[in-house]
């Protein structure tokens, strides 16, 4: 029952745009170009792009065609479609909520790095110690985590109009155009290490683009493919909610097929020029031993070298470059966000005030708690990967690795076998336009999408091993 009337984006370019800045996040920048460098070059680039045309497509499809058949926030929307299976909005609800508070910490690293470049202070980050000395530190990592939760909250308490909307039409452009900007930078940089060698970053680019098959074997051929499908997987946004969310304030009579596509494309592009901007300068100044790490490391240890080994312009590319993946991850923490208050608003009638003071406490709590996990409350537990993880780490195995595959293998199910692929089709073609490779997403719903998200899962528990 409704008694107001539901938010909706003003445009398509509107919603492309947010929903383009939470696909876009740190997973773009720290994941992509480390699993790029690591899996042969251009074959996983070949194999990202053709997974994304098929599986990406059907799951983000999937998603947001719920979200506006339904008008309803992740929690309320499956129970919607089918009254038993209101467990699975529950599930995918939980994820955001585990989700909010340790994407709010590391984004406060990032808004604590950004703040050092900007005041000329990037080349102390560059330090061995640095990070670690950071992020075990008492205080600050929490005022920087609440600092970003702050930017997060006014946004989303702003609303869909004039929060979520118009700050991604400002920040989606800009991102674009400074990764694209680094990209071209890297290229023209060179260095000769104390061995004489001269390494420059077209080289870095020939690592990245041209396929190698150097050693590989079926297994690592297996592995390429695994890696490809959880990214994308991650990377899409999909299975926490937030497609459904986004997809619940599209328009009846907008395109949903042409706006799909254009999220995908953003989201690609993007992580491909992180890419392009991140292996030539990892490997002009490190080799390709650089490229070793993924995640933080990369991030926050790697990469604070590399800008250092530039010199002086280092620390203006080094500012840009953080202020980027500030706006990555702002806009994703947005989306997340989103995704636990429309649920808030839509199962317990709250006002959107409350809901994001609900919510935002939760995420404060919460975060306040992983940054001491870093400190006061280290521990180490063993993880089924065979890692060793503290309380984020474990977070993030329990939303990323168990719970999404599972939201998304069950909403593969539901919609393939229960309520039938129509559901979904019907939905993306009731403004008139016929939905593209409609054949091809009943086969991936059915079949192929939750065979990959078995093994993905088998994966991501430690039950199956890879090369
Ligand atoms: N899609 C984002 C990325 O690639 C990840 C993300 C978004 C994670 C929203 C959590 C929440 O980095």
């Amino acid at each position: 029952m409704e008694t107001k009337k539901r938010n909706s984006f003003g445009g398509s370019i509107g919603f492309v745009l947010a929903a383009a800045g939470s696909a876009v996040g740190l997973g773009n920048i720290w994941r992509f170009p480390y699993l790029a460098a690591k899996d042969g070059g251009g074959l996983f680039l070949a194999v990202y792009i053709i997974l994304a045309l098929t599986f990406g497509f059907s799951l983000l499809t999937t998603e947001i065609a719920i979200g506006r058949k339904t008008k309803q926030s992740p929690l309320t929307a499956y129970g919607m479609l089918r009254k038993k299976w209101k467990f699975l909005g529950v599930l995918s609800c939980l994820v955001p909520v585990i989700i909010m508070p340790y994407y709010s910490v590391i984004g406060g690293w990032v808004v604590h790095y950004f703040k050092e470049y900007l005041v000329g202070n990037g080349e102390a980050t560059a330090d061995n110690n640095y990070f670690k000395g950071f992020i075990t530190s008492d205080l600050w990592p929490i005022i920087m985590m609440a600092t970003f939760l702050a930017i997060v909250f006014f946004i989303v308490f702003m609303g869909v109009n004039k929060g979520i909307e118009s700050s991604s039409k400002v920040i989606m452009p800009i991102l674009l155009l400074s990764v694209l900007g680094i990209a071209i930078f890297a290229l023209t940089i060179s260095h000769t290490d104390e061995t004489g060698v001269v390494r420059t970053g077209m080289d870095g680019l020939k690592v990245y683009v041209i396929p190698s098959f150097e050693g590989m074997t079926i297994g690592k051929l297996f592995t390429v493919l695994i890696d490809a499908l959880g990214q994308l997987f991650f990377s899409l946004s999909v299975a926490m909610g937030i497609m459904i969310a986004y997809g619940s304030y599209v328009k009846d009579d907008a395109n949903l097929g042409k706006s799909i596509n254009q999220i995908e494309l953003f989201d690609t592009v993007v992580a491909f020029l992180a890419g392009a901007m991140i292996v030539p300068a990892v490997y002009t100044f490190m080799g390709k031993e650089g490229m070793e790490n993924g995640g933080p490391s990369l991030m926050f240890v790697s990469l604070p070298k590399v800008f250092k080994a530039m010199g002086g312009v280092g620390n203006v590319i080094g500012c840009i470059f953080f202020a980027m993946v500030l706006f990555a991850a702002i806009t994703s923490a947005v989306s997340v966000m989103e995704a636990v208050v429309s649920s808030l608003m839509d199962q317990f009638h709250l006002s959107r005030a409350a809901a994001c003071i609900v919510e935002g406490l939760i995420a404060l709590l919460g975060g306040i708690a992983v940054c001491l996990g870093y400190n006061k409350w280290y521990f180490e537990c063993p993880l089924p990967t065979g890692d060793k993880g503290n309380l984020l780490d474990i977070m993030d195995y329990i939303s990323n690795n168990c719970l999404m595959p599972v939201v998304a293998l069950a909403t593969c199910i539901l919609i393939g076998w229960i309520l039938k692929p129509s559901a979904v089709i019907d939905e993306v073609e009731k403004n008139g336009s016929a939905m593209g490779r409609k054949r091809l997403y009943i086969v991936m719903i059915k079949f192929v999408a939750p065979i990959f998200l078995f093994l993905l899962l088998l994966e991501r528990l430690g039950i199956m091993k890879l090369a």
